[in-house]
């Protein structure tokens, strides 16, 4: 942990949760996070409840709302799709891009990642950008090369002066959902080499600003060991996010 760089706890709700028990949780995070300070405390509900969830934290320090995903387009003729104009309406302050998920199981390409970071800062979103290695490139020690090839990739085309609205979460498939956490270790290796790289794009000045976010089961059992790497600046965080009591002790975990 860096004391100069931006802490970040981000709760990815992914599609969990009706109505009621959004409100309830983010009620109770609200509540239970109160004399946590120095850290930002993020989540990423799903669309229908952004605004709401918005009104019920928008007094709370240092607390956002971010979307986990937006259109590639502007704005028109594509039905279902929502758009970075109107999450920015809503009042959240931040998008996902690149999630696992969404490159596995909707096909998106370096191409849209791209389109929808276009979006998301012309209209003053701030970007996680997700990043990872499959089990197979780790077990064939190819982690190194996939993860650079993803940054690189991506982060070439990222417009210099906007780098304040960047945030990296490296997130290894191979933990996420699973309850294989990487080991603080390998957390760190892989995060050390994710700025040396960032470095390599734009300069070491900028990479030492931006925050790098570790994902894949992280906890309220691991987080403190995973968030001591100096790489490290906080997590992102599925499963774990969706208990309050869990997801205050990630927060209170540097
Ligand atoms: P997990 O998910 O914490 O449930 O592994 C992390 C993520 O997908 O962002």
């Amino acid at each position: 942990m860096n004391m100069e760089r931006k802490k970040i706890v981000a709760g990815n709700w992914k599609m969990n949760l009706n109505w009621v028990e959004a409100y309830d949780l983010v009620t109770a995070i609200k509540e239970q996070s109160k004399k946590i300070s120095g850290v930002e405390k993020l989540i990423f509900p799903p669309f229908p409840y952004l605004q709401m969830l918005k009104v019920i934290v928008k007094d709370e320090p240092n607390f956002y709302v971010g979307a986990q995903n937006c259109s590639e387009h502007a704005k028109g003729a594509f039905t279902g799709e929502v758009s970075a104009a109107m999450i920015h309406s809503a009042g959240c302050s931040y998008i996902l891009v690149g999630h696992s998920e969404r490159r596995a199981y909707f096909s998106e390409n370096n191409e849209q990642l791209l389109a929808k970071i276009k979006q998301a800062l012309e209209n003053n979103l701030k970007v996680i950008f997700c990043f990872g290695e499959l089990l197979a490139e780790r077990k064939n020690g190819k982690h190194f090369d996939t993860v650079q090839d993803q940054l690189t990739q991506v982060l070439s085309h990222f417009p210099k002066d906007k780098i304040h609205s960047l945030v990296l979460a490296y997130e290894p498939v191979w933990a996420i959902g699973t309850g294989e956490t990487a080991s603080p270790q390998q957390a760190q290796e892989m995060h050390a080499f994710v700025r040396k790289t960032v470095s390599g794009i734009f300069s070491p000045e900028i990479a030492n600003t931006v925050s790098i976010l570790y994902g894949g089961s992280c906890n309220a059992q691991n987080a403190k060991e995973l968030f001591a790497g100096e790489d490290v600046d906080g997590g992102l965080i599925g499963g774990a996010s969706l208990k309050a009591e869990d997801f205050c002790t990630i927060m209170a975990s540097f």
